[in-house]
């Protein structure tokens, strides 16, 4: 990818109506960080009644990084960042805006994106964190768009950083098989579009909360409470009920402001916590998984990093191409939850 700026759109010609002022937030690089240490299913075994065999069928999970100790989540976000420079081929000076997505930042201030803003240089861009938990990256993603598009910004860095293995009940059975660390990083950049869907870029975000079931899936302890940083509990099985009904319903409803349907799509790119989940959203949607980015198996539950972590592993293996249709969704903690179309 280059560093390009207000040209070049490779808009196909299409009799839809077209609006030549519309700016459009484009991805023009990525990367991603995991940590080095990898933890197969079979390491929980020794300490808990549970076995690769269970975690495999019930949540596709296989392993996942750890973090090392020291190895806070601005460290894993300041190396996902460096490779979406890198990737980009663009100087840190260059960023107008970082936005961190994070439910487990260093402290509890200042935010992990200033602290990524100081390591990688980017001294001209402001930054904030956004905590939405699981679906943190789309909401990062939406709120990225929105100051690109109202011209608030024209280049922003949009980073998923975790170390849930930093919350985890090691008792607790039911979780702890389930989460893993990781960093993933996009690049986005104002270029000038046509306002028609076959525009690159972010086409439509939709974003959804219901803060009424936030007993399903919280952590039990905080600053204004506990004092603490508590350990993250979860009912299980509610979660899941509530997202297979949720992320195939957001997927549509962003699709259709897109004025695009799901036989548009080349690609969903989902919230990474149960292979069934995943299964379950692309069969309601009427797509077959061979269109689905699946690393599951490999990172486990990376919660706000899981999405920019799968993109630019794809990325990396040459599976998404220039101009194809990419549906992301996600829902955790709240409930929140939303979806994003973008064309690569
Ligand atoms: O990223 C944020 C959003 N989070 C999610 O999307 C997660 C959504 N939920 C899930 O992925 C699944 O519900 C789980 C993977 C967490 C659990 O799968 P499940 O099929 O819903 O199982 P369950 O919670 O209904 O539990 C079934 C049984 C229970 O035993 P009983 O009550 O039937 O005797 C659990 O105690 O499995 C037991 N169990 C385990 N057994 C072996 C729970 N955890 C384990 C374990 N090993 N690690």
């Amino acid at each position: 990818m280059t560093d390009s700026t207000v040209t070049g759109v490779t808009s196909a010609v299409s009799d839809k109506p077209r609006n030549p002022q519309t700016t459009r937030a484009v991805v023009i690089g990525c990367g991603h960080y995991l940590p080095e240490r990898v933890v197969p299913n079979e390491a929980f075994t020794k300490t808990l009644d549970t076995s690769n065999e269970w975690i495999v069928a019930r949540s596709g999970i296989e392993r996942r990084h750890f973090a090392a100790e020291g190895e806070t989540t601005s460290k894993l976000a300041t190396r996902a960042a460096e490779a979406a420079l890198a990737n980009a081929g663009i100087a840190p000076e260059s960023l107008d805006a970082i936005i961190v997505a994070t439910s487990t930042p260093d402290l509890t201030f200042p935010s992990v994106a200033t602290m990524v803003q100081a390591e990688i240089g980017a001294l001209k861009a402001f930054a904030f964190d956004v905590q939405a938990v699981c679906a943190g990256f789309v909401y990062a993603l939406a709120n990225a768009n929105a100051l690109v598009v109202s011209g608030q910004a024209k280049r922003v860095m949009v980073i998923g950083a975790e170390t849930f293995s930093r919350i985890m009940d090691w008792t607790d059975r039911s979780t702890c098989v389930l989460f893993g660390d990781g960093a993933g990083a996009l690049i986005l950049d104002a270029q000038a579009g046509f306002g028609t869907s076959d525009d690159r870029g972010i086409l439509a975000t939709d974003l959804n909360a219901d803060g009424r079931q936030r007993d399903l899936l919280y952590v039990d302890g905080g600053v204004s409470t506990t004092g603490t940083a508590g350990y993250l509990r979860m009912q299980g099985n509610q979660v899941f009920r509530h997202a297979v009904e949720k992320l195939a319903q957001t997927a549509e409803d962003a699709l259709a402001k897109a004025g695009l349907g799901a036989g548009d799509v080349d690609w969903i790119v989902p919230h990474q916590a149960n292979i069934r989940i995943i299964q379950g959203t692309a069969k309601k949607l009427g797509l077959p998984m061979d269109q689905v980015i699946v690393t599951v198996q490999d990172h486990g539950n990376t919660s706000a990093a899981s999405i920019p972590l799968a993109l630019s592993v794809a990325a990396t293996e040459g599976k998404l191409k220039p101009g194809d249709l990419i549906v992301t969704e996600a829902i955790g903690g709240g409930l929140a939850w939303g979806a994003v179309v973008l064309r690569w």
